[in-house]
Formats: C-alpha cells, structure tokens, sequence
C-alpha cells in the first residue's frame, strides 16, 4: 500500500505536464480567436461622455462664413458662423450613413461628401440621400467661450 504522503510529492509525469501545456495553448488560442467575435457580434454600450454641453469654441476664433468639427461626447459637432456671424451648432454625423459633414463656405450649406447629401443652415436635409435632418444643438455665448447643448425636450 502506498503512503498518501507519497502521492503528494511524487514528481508529475513528463507526459502529463506536456498534455496540460498543450491544452493551455490551445484554450488561449480558442480564446484569443473568439473575444474579437464576441467584441465585434456585441459592442460595449456607447457613453457619452460629453455630457449634455461642451465648449465648442472660443469667440473670434471662427470668421464669419466659416465652420469647424468639435468633439460632442463620441461624435463630431459642427459650429458654423453665418456670413452675418450668428452661431449654429449640429450634429455633423449625417443622417444616411454617419459620413462627418462639412461646412461649404462657397455654398453656405452643409454637405456630406460620401454622397453629396445637402443640408441648410438649419440642419434640415435639402438634397441628396438624407433622410433626416441631423441633430440641432443651442448655442451660447459666455464670455470668450462658445458653449453647445442639447436641445431641451418641451
Ligand atoms: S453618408 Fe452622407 S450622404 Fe451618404
């Protein structure tokens, strides 16, 4: 009869060592291979991490009949200033296939480039395959800052 006590410290087989090895490596590789998959089948929940108001700007920092991308949480806003220097601030993920619009000084419109869609100073799809309009957002002045926010729900 063997002492439990030699089963506790006897040295484990060449043989098994390698088994446990090779199977180590093969469930990391199975791993390494689905957590991509995974990752990509079911995304982690967007935040947004903006909040409902970022500092878009500063004033004088845009000439009138000008636009610039700002970040707004995890998605690009556009700031625009009118030929006669008002403040519009939207969404500038387009609405057909989330291309970043643009500001057109020459047109004095919004354009996506991906298609050619077309939207006003409002926002408002014009032209082109949008089929909505993007986002409005409300802009204030604060001192030398240009704040944008969310448009409160009535
Ligand atoms: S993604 Fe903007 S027009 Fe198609």
């Amino acid at each position: 009869m063997t002492d439990p006590k030699d089963r506790l410290t006897a040295p484990v087989p060449r043989r098994r060592f390698v088994e446990v090895l090779l199977g180590s490596g093969f469930l990391a590789t199975v791993v390494a291979f689905l957590y991509p998959v995974w990752q990509y089948l079911i995304p982690p929940k967007a935040s947004d991490l903006g909040g409902d108001s970022v500092v878009a700007g500063r004033v004088g920092e845009l000439k009138p009949n000008s636009g610039k991308i700002f970040r707004f949480g995890e998605r690009p806003g556009l700031l625009i200033r009118t030929a006669d220097g008002q403040y519009r601030a939207m969404s500038a993920t387009c609405t057909h296939l989330s291309c970043t619009v643009q500001y057109r000084d020459d047109l004095h419109e919004v354009w996506c480039a991906c298609h050619n869609g077309m939207y006003d100073l409002n926002g408002r799809n014009t032209s082109g395959p949008p089929p909505r309009p993007l986002e409005g957002f409300e802009v204030q002045v604060r001192g030398d800052e240009i704040f944008v926010r969310r448009r409160r729900e009535a």
